[in-house]
């Protein structure tokens, strides 16, 4: 029986399965190289720059959050190019998910479906929790006050002077939960108008960084970078320990580029544009936030930087009010298109999960005339909607980063697993080949350096969330313990008795979901 159950959680796709599964997707394929740039960076620049940065110099790195963008950049661009052989490989829907089901089992995909949870869905609500701190402090320009306890998570975190604390009780974020709402009717509208409005918005918080870096240039204060790696002060706080646990956190402002990868199959030529995609928006994402980084903590000194909104602080040193509006509009702006891209992402790993029989059917139902997922984008829109009102900044940056950053070490993995295995597959591109060989097996330079660079990611994060349970504040180590337990029952109760895989079905067309309606 035991020897059984093993055999059934390492059950693997086959490659020509997913390849064909890919041509029989109930969606368009409408979007081309500009359009996957423009998802992928939709998607990327969000909270990370426009809220995160200021929290990761003041509390963590200092003027050194440059470092870290630099460590972080780096991840995520050895993860981009494994991401980009995949999804040449295997243009599919589901990104991560399909491909560790190809390569590493059943069992690691439902773990990377559900890592994926973190790195998206969790991801949505913490860029609401920005878009919610931009929006209150536009409309407080213009007269009108929204209640703090409307603005605010049921959870918060306060600094006591001796480490970040959590308190409850605090509010109900609403207008989190009202930019949530909109994201999703916006998706159950259609993809088409989805990338429209998509289009419109990159551009804007393009454009606002841009003018942000320009004009800020000028006020570049270069007292307020000395020293540029401050003193350590004791545990994550400054020096090089502060400048990996920063990195870890701004690891989050580049979380998105892959999400390019979960749009394969609507993708008019995913073996050409895909690595187009991740690749072009990565670089361009790269080059926007040293510069914007560059300029916020040359023009602030770094410790008045732990606010909702750094950006409008540092406009406010210019004292330029009207560019103060213009920066916030970008940030709403900004962040809108990012909650919008990424659960698009969040709903098309759902689709495949549900089309597997891992998730229940209902996260595959396709709408009959507009074909989007519309259920499912609704159960996850109440379910992200919760978590943003909930959960403060601090939780839920550290969640991401942890189901990422594990999430991305898996696609390395399969990325070697795969040369190993078939390396006859039709690849549009290929990692380089330069690595090593242990027992006959290929094992690439740039997969390897990824896993290191994840696992540099996510040891200072857990490390310090140890820290803090030690410390009595087990918040966000029981909500992580939840987490994982939330998945392991439901793989267990639901996903390991009606995977598809498991009960030899080999249709690649899930024709039931394509007739459901509203
Ligand atoms: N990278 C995205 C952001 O910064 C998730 O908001």
């Amino acid at each position: 029986m035991s020897q059984k159950i093993t055999s059934r959680l390492f059950l693997k796709k086959s490659v020509e399965r997913v390849r064909a599964e890919a041509g029989a997707q109930p969606f368009k394929r409408v979007l081309g190289p500009v359009d996957l740039v423009m998802l992928g960076i939709g998607c990327i620049i969000g909270a990370g720059i426009f809220v995160l940065t200021g929290n990761a110099a003041a509390s963590f790195a200092g003027p050194a959050v440059l470092i870290s963008f630099v460590i972080a950049g780096v991840a995520c661009a050895l993860t981009g190019l494994c991401y980009a052989e995949l999804a040449s490989a295997l243009p599919v829907t589901g990104s991560a998910y399909t491909y560790s089901y190809t390569t590493l089992g059943e069992v690691f995909a439902w773990i990377t479906g559900w890592l994926m949870v973190l790195e998206l869905g969790v991801a949505v609500a913490l860029v609401a929790v920005g878009f919610s701190g931009y929006t209150v402090s536009l409309l407080r320009d213009f007269g009108i006050n929204i209640p703090p306890e409307l603005a605010n998570a049921y959870i918060n975190s306060v600094n006591t002077g001796e480490g970040v604390r959590f308190v409850t009780g605090q509010g109900f974020n609403l207008v989190a939960v009202i930019g949530v709402f909109i994201v999703s009717i916006l998706l159950i509208i259609g993809i088409e108008t989805s990338v429209k409005v998509t289009r419109f918005v990159v551009m804007a918080k393009i454009l606002v960084l841009i003018a942000f870096a320009i004009i800020g240039s000028q006020y570049i204060d270069t007292v307020n970078w000395t020293p540029f790696i401050p003193e350590n002060e004791g545990g994550f706080s400054y020096g090089w320990p502060g400048v990996f646990r920063a990195a870890s956190v701004i690891f989050f402002a580049y979380v998105g580029f892959e999400t390019v990868c979960t749009a394969a199959a609507e993708a008019r030529n995913p073996q050409r544009d895909l690595p187009i995609g991740i690749i072009g928006s990565l670089v361009v994402c790269t080059v926007i936030y040293v510069c914007v980084a560059a300029v916020l903590t040359g023009v602030v000194p770094f410790r008045q930087l732990g606010v909702a909104d750094p950006m409008a602080v540092a406009v406010n040193v210019m004292e330029l009010p009207w560019f103060g509006l213009v920066v916030k509009l970008g940030a709403i702006a900004g962040l809108f298109s990012v909650m919008l891209a990424t659960t698009y992402g969040q709903t098309r790993v759902f689709y495949a999960m549900s089309r597997d029989g891992l998730l229940p059917a209902l996260f595959a139902r396709v709408h009959a005339k507009r074909r989007t997922p519309h259920i499912g984008t609704l159960v996850l829109g109440v379910a992200i909607a919760l978590a943003a009102a909930l959960l403060p900044i601090t939780i839920l940056s550290d969640l991401v980063t942890l189901g990422t950053a594990l999430a991305f070490g898996i696609v390395c993995i399969s990325v070697i697993w795969l040369r190993n295995e078939r390396p006859d597959l039709e690849r549009g591109f290929r990692v380089p080949d330069v690595g090593f060989t242990v027992k006959g097996k290929w094992i690439g330079l740039v997969p390897a350096l990824g896993i290191l660079f994840c696992i540099l990611m996510v040891a200072p994060l857990l490390l310090d969330i140890v820290e803090k349970a030690m410390r009595g504040d087990a918040i966000p180590a029981i909500l992580l313990g939840g987490y994982c337990a939330l998945g392991a029952a439901i793989y267990w109760l639901y996903g390991l008795r009606h995977s598809k895989l498991a009960a030899g079905d080999n249709s690649v067309e899930s024709s039931e979901f394509r007739q459901e309606s509203v």
